[in-house]
């Protein structure tokens, strides 16, 4: 299958198809970062520019990484010390980069639909990653590809995202690329964070922890993003961690296998005990090691698509 989107903005907007092509082309990088030279020169002579108006470590760092591996140059802009900070516009920041013969933008921003905006308005690739409470598609292919590695399939599983569902790109992302690849998704927290429609996206829905994870094979755990919203938006952390965080004692009374899962930052004894955390059944930084070759795949596919339309 060839890949024909200039532009990565969402699992909602892909294919099965395309979602395994993108997979399967990480599998294949993930070979290249266990080599003595972990290097290729798929977009050598490309500039990646990473635009990130949110904090990040692990997304902008591995999308930097990726694209070094891709053997592309990288420039990093801090939106604090931009000129965003005198007023420029988000299309005319990215016109700007684009003026400046960047190849690919990633974007990462506060607003839903920001990366799309800019989509729209420039021809160069643009690349989501993360925007608002809409999406963050490579930390779902990552979440994914990372499920697939460890039990050698999709389609069946049984997934639990546990948190704030509310305020989540990464549980919107995952509910689409988890249903269209086969897994049965069950969201989980306290009414107060399920979000009106988040059912009709193809997932179960349930406040019940301990009925959640009966029969898991996976649980992926959010955090509170206690930035995004007024503090009485949230549970009581204490309350929160006693009735929904992820703890020894709880996995004792699942399968004994289970997958954990956490997109990080991690909010240690918040949503997760550090046992836990640091335990046998979590693949957090397996997590994190796997993005650097989905990114690659994704970079290295827009970029493709480019060449293809020539
Ligand atoms: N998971 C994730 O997006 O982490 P960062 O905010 O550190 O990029």
């Amino acid at each position: 299958m060839l890949w024909t989107k200039k532009d990565l903005l969402g699992l909602e907007y892909l294919s099965k198809e395309e979602i395994e092509l993108i997979l399967e082309t990480a599998e294949s990088f993930k070979e290249v970062t266990t080599r003595e030279i972990k290097k290729v020169p798929a977009l050598r002579g490309k500039t990646v520019v990473n635009l990130f108006y949110e904090p990040s470590t692990r997304t902008r760092v591995s999308f930097e990484v990726a694209a070094k591996r891709l053997s592309a140059d990288v420039i990093n802009i801090a939106v604090e010390t931009s000129s965003v900070r005198k007023g420029e516009t988000l299309i005319d920041t990215g016109k700007n980069i684009q003026a400046l013969k960047a190849d690919i933008l990633v974007v990462r921003h506060n607003c839903s639909g920001a990366p799309a905006l800019l989509a729209r308005s420039l021809a160069i690739n643009v690349v989501n990653a993360g925007d608002g409470w809409h999406e963050h598609p490579t930390q779902a292919l990552l979440d994914i590809f990372t499920l697939k590695e460890k039990l050698g399939r999709i389609e069946g599983l049984r997934v639990v995202i546990v948190g704030d569902i509310a305020h989540s790109r990464v549980c919107r992302s995952n509910i689409w690329g988890l249903s269209k690849l086969g897994a049965k998704v069950t969201v989980c927290a306290p009414e107060m964070l399920i979000p009106p429609g988040i059912g009709e996206m193809g997932a179960a829905v349930t406040c019940d922890i301990d009925e959640a994870l009966k029969d898991a094979d996976a649980v992926n755990v959010l955090r509170m993003q206690f930035e995004r919203d007024e503090p009485t938006a949230f549970p009581e952390q204490l309350e929160y961690f006693k009735n929904y965080g992820i703890t020894e004692e709880r996995l004792k009374r699942v399968k004994r296998n289970i997958i954990v899962m956490h997109p990080g930052p991690i909010n240690r004894g918040v949503e997760i005990a550090s046992v836990v955390a640091d335990g046998q059944n979590s693949v957090i930084l397996e997590q994190v090691t796997n993005g650097i070759a989905v990114r690659m795949a994704v970079l290295f596919l827009v970029a493709q698509a480019n060449e293809a339309k020539g």
